[in-house]
């Protein structure tokens, strides 16, 4: 179809937390926005406050992406509205937590399925438009928790850790082109992800703010940095210590802070 609006930012998980913040942030830099949820009346709410304060074209593509056919539905609800995509924020996301032998495996497939196949599979598609367009941009939010094993957190942490993997690999693949591809690993964040999540052990450290997730995620960016950046001096030194220590050092100490932030919660 031919594309009759400016590119816009596609931006998953907008109806809270991280994914809100960064619907804002490409707002106020003049973004025309597709906001990506289930929560239809949520998206509509900030479609609306973003009209208004920064005059810009929102869009609202509710969609549940736990179903494995959303990608593509998403992808042609762009086509079919005559958009085109510069920037994509791959942001929804949860976790499941506790021993993996009590987890429910229809919940894990739910998380594997936003966690990983979502992510991967809109990356994949909108990648031939983020390239051809000038300031084309791939956020993929990860976490601090895919930089190592993470007992009690044993899915969660390995989608994280599959979606920095993928990110650095698009990222090397993609070098000489215009795009900028990061994979933004935030520790604990004061953002619904912990009620959604129905879970406390998630909270292994401070707890950071959403602002300080968005201005590492841009200073990134706007550096052209990449492929990876970890939020907050006290992440980075903890996954360098993470790489450096002996595996079953690492998991011994994961293990006992997960349960011991189960406990204090
Ligand atoms: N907060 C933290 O401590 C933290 C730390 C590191 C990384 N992260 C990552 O940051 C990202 C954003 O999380 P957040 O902290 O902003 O949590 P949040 O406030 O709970 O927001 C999660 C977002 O994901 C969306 N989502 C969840 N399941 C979905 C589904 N099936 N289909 C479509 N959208 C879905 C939610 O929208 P609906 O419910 O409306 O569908 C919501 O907009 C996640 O990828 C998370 O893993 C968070």
């Amino acid at each position: 179809m031919q594309t009759t609006r400016r590119p816009v930012a596609i931006v998953t998980g907008a109806s809270s937390g991280l994914g809100r913040g960064y619907a804002e942030r490409f707002a106020a830099r003049g973004h025309d926005l597709a906001l990506v949820a289930r929560r239809a009346d949520r998206l509509e709410e900030l479609a609306d406050a973003l009209r208004t304060a920064h005059g810009v074209q929102v869009d609202v593509i509710p969609a549940d992406l736990a179903d494995a056919l959303a990608p593509q539905r998403i992808a042609d609800e762009v086509a079919a509205r005559g958009l085109r995509a510069e920037v994509l924020v791959n942001c929804a996301g949860f976790g499941t937590a506790g021993a993996f032998a009590g987890e429910d495996a229809a919940r894990i497939a739910q998380e594997i399925a936003v966690d990983v196949t979502a992510p991967t599979l809109l990356a994949r598609i909108f990648l031939p438009d983020l390239l051809a367009a000038d300031g084309g941009i791939l956020l993929m939010v990860s976490s601090i928790a895919g930089h190592q094993p993470t007992p009690n957190l044993a899915v969660y942490g390995a989608c994280k850790a599959y979606v920095t993997s993928l990110t650095a690999s698009i990222w090397e693949e993609n070098r000489g082109s215009r795009m900028r591809v990061l994979a933004v690993c935030p520790g604990p964040t004061a953002t619904e992800f912990f009620e959604a999540s129905g879970s406390e052990q998630f909270k292994v450290g401070r707890v950071g703010t959403v602002d300080e997730v968005l201005d590492a995620s841009f200073a990134a960016l706007d550096a052209r940095r990449g492929p990876v950046v970890t939020v907050g001096w006290g992440n980075r030194i903890q996954s360098v210590a993470a790489k450096l220590a002996p595996r079953r050092l690492t998991l011994r100490v994961g293990r006992t802070a997960t349960e011991r932030a189960g406990r204090t919660a």
